[in-house]
């Protein structure tokens, strides 16, 4: 696996094209809700892995104060450019052992913590939750495998109704699938050819709970089929393709 600050400056000059918009697809706006919800002005956040700051503009307004970190100072200076006077941008390898964070009241994260080694995931998570102070919440968005999975069965589904039996369906539709048994076991699907961390529920519940956290809710964050099938039929409609919107609180 290529080392991922390198990874992800590679990325950033084409960030806004290649890298999904978790924001701008929120099939039902459930972010804000979130955000409004635990957003006071009285209190600090931080974002971990900020990317080029999509979030800002949803939580800057909320709280006094946001530290948003990222592993690509390529990111981080897009995100400067948005120019959120309340926003303190960091560089920091977020899946190192103890680093050294603020304590805040509220921690976001949006699809970072999906790396294909089980070590540095809960060593992020911990970070996030040695952040927080007592009481405090997080919102973690997570990769779906239940979505991967209902989304390529979907897929199937779209094929057949257009008379093409499944073993007929071209090979490159399920490109993400490697046929590696351990590597599925894991949750592991590859996006755009990265090895990808995806989620079940029940794993959720026993990673945050490990880490010390109460889980207050695990609710999907909906987005268009559009965003899985090219040109999907009209007659496709919910469920949708969802990552997980995990509520935690330490
Ligand atoms: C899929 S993007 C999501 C960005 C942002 N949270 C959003 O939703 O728009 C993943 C982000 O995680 C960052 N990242 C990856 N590995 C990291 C690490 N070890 N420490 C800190 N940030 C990391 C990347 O630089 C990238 O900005």
């Amino acid at each position: 696996m290529m080392n991922e600050k390198e990874h992800w400056n590679k990325i950033a000059p084409s960030y806004n094209d290649e890298i999904f918009d978790v924001f701008q697809n929120d099939k039902f706006r459930k972010l804000s809700t979130y955000f409004k919800k635990h957003g006071s002005l009285s209190k600090t956040a931080i974002d971990f892995g900020c990317g080029n700051g999509k979030s800002f503009p949803f939580i800057a307004p909320l709280f006094k104060q946001v530290i948003a970190f990222d592993i690509s100072k390529g990111l981080l200076k897009q995100a400067e450019q948005r120019g959120f006077t309340n926003v303190t941008l960091k560089q920091a390898d977020l899946t190192k052992k103890k680093l050294v964070l603020p304590k805040v009241d509220f921690a976001f994260c949006c699809n970072v913590i999906m790396f294909p080694v089980r070590k540095k995931n809960c060593q992020m998570i911990d970070n996030v939750y040695r952040s927080l102070k007592p009481g405090g919440i997080a919102v973690i968005v997570l990769p779906s495998l239940d979505s991967a999975l209902f989304a390529a069965w979907r897929m199937m589904d779209v094929y057949e109704k257009e008379g093409t039996k499944p073993q007929d369906i071209p090979k490159n539709e399920f490109d993400y699938f490697k046929a590696n048994k351990r590597d599925l076991i894991q949750g592991i699907i590859h996006i755009d050819g990265v090895p990808t961390k995806h989620y079940s529920e029940s794993e959720i519940k026993v990673m945050f709970r490990e880490a010390g956290f109460t889980v207050t809710a695990i609710d999907k964050l909906e987005y268009d089929w559009e965003t899985e099938i090219a040109l999907p039929p009209k007659w496709l409609k919910d469920p949708y393709p969802w990552d997980w919107l995990v509520e935690l609180r330490k």
